[in-house]
């Protein structure tokens, strides 16, 4: 964990919320998905959503990316109200936040090759003019930073990569688009125990390298107390309980975050073979 205080009034706010609220349907189709949440998240902070299926978490993921609108309250981005209102303003907006989601490949137009993807990127960051040279040591760059060959990835597409490396690759973008705010849905949630520490290690060397603040959401408490300065837990569409990762999971107080805590598999247990006959 970061050395980055709970209290320390010298943090700058990056997006917070007010009374932020989503209702689906109506009638009897009517469905709260999330229900008047308050958050305040902080530059170069490291953010845990944490909650069960169905809590509302990528609900929420999408209206702080202006994917969906908000049905009540309101979103600040860096302490003042957020502008989307127009095509321009919107896309401003977007430079600043980015998302990698739980299927990487609904991130790629299909019919677009790596080079493309990665050279996107560039432009959308000013890079427009830069020679091609300087541009191809950009991308490799980007490429090394998650042990990715550039040289070989050129000319493909990203359905002919595996899991694995279309993740990385998601990686590879934000690298080079660098912004303000990362939202991470579960991004590891497809590949192995293995790539997935090696893929959250690339996040926080990310994070300690561009102080970019990173909204993770997981349902793991575990590795939400592992790698967040801050955790807000979420029970249906609700905040039921928010703070540093110590005070939350070391001294849980509602009675939803005890839960999630003894659900974790307690593999010290598991593998306590003391008490098999042999
Ligand atoms: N477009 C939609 N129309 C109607 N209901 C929706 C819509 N999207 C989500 N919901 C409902 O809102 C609630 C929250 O869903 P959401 O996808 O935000 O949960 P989640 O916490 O991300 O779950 P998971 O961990 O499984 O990804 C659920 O009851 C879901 O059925
Ligand atoms: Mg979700």
């Amino acid at each position: 964990m970061s050395n980055v205080g709970m209290h320390n009034k010298e943090r700058e706010l990056c997006l917070s919320g007010k009374g932020v609220t989503k209702v689906f349907g109506t009638g009897s189709k009517k469905v709260v998905a999330v229900d008047n949440v308050d958050f305040e998240f902080y530059q170069g902070e490291l953010i845990s959503i944490v909650g069960e299926s169905g809590s509302g978490k990528t609900t929420l993921a999408k209206m702080l990316l202006d994917l969906i609108p908000v049905t009540e309250g309101q979103i600040l981005f860096q302490g003042a109200p957020r502008d989307t209102s127009t095509h321009k303003k919107k896309k401003e907006y977007w430079r600043g936040i980015q998302a990698i989601f739980q299927d990487p490949f609904s991130a790629y137009n299909i019919f677009t090759k790596i080079d493309t993807v990665l050279l996107d990127c560039i432009h959308m960051r000013g890079g427009r003019r830069l020679p091609k040279q300087k541009k191809i040591e950009l991308m490799e760059e980007a490429c090394r930073f998650v042990n990715l060959e550039f040289h070989e990835l050129t000319n493909k597409y990203p359905f002919e990569l595996s899991g694995g490396q279309q993740q990385r690759l998601m990686i590879a973008r934000i690298f080079l688009l660098k912004p303000d705010i990362l939202l991470a849905d579960e991004p590891t949630s497809m590949i192995d125990a293995c790539s997935r520490a090696t893929i959250l290690d690339m996040l926080l060397n990310l994070r300690d390298e561009t102080g970019m603040t990173i909204i993770f959401i997981t349902h793991d408490i575990g590795l939400a107390y592992y790698i967040s300065d801050t955790v807000y837990i979420m029970e249906n569409g609700r905040f039921v309980e928010s703070g540093t990762a110590d005070e939350v999971i070391l001294n849980p107080k509602a009675e939803y975050t005890k839960r999630l805590i003894d659900d974790v598999p307690k593999i010290y247990e598991e593998w306590d073979l003391s008490t098999v006959e042999l």
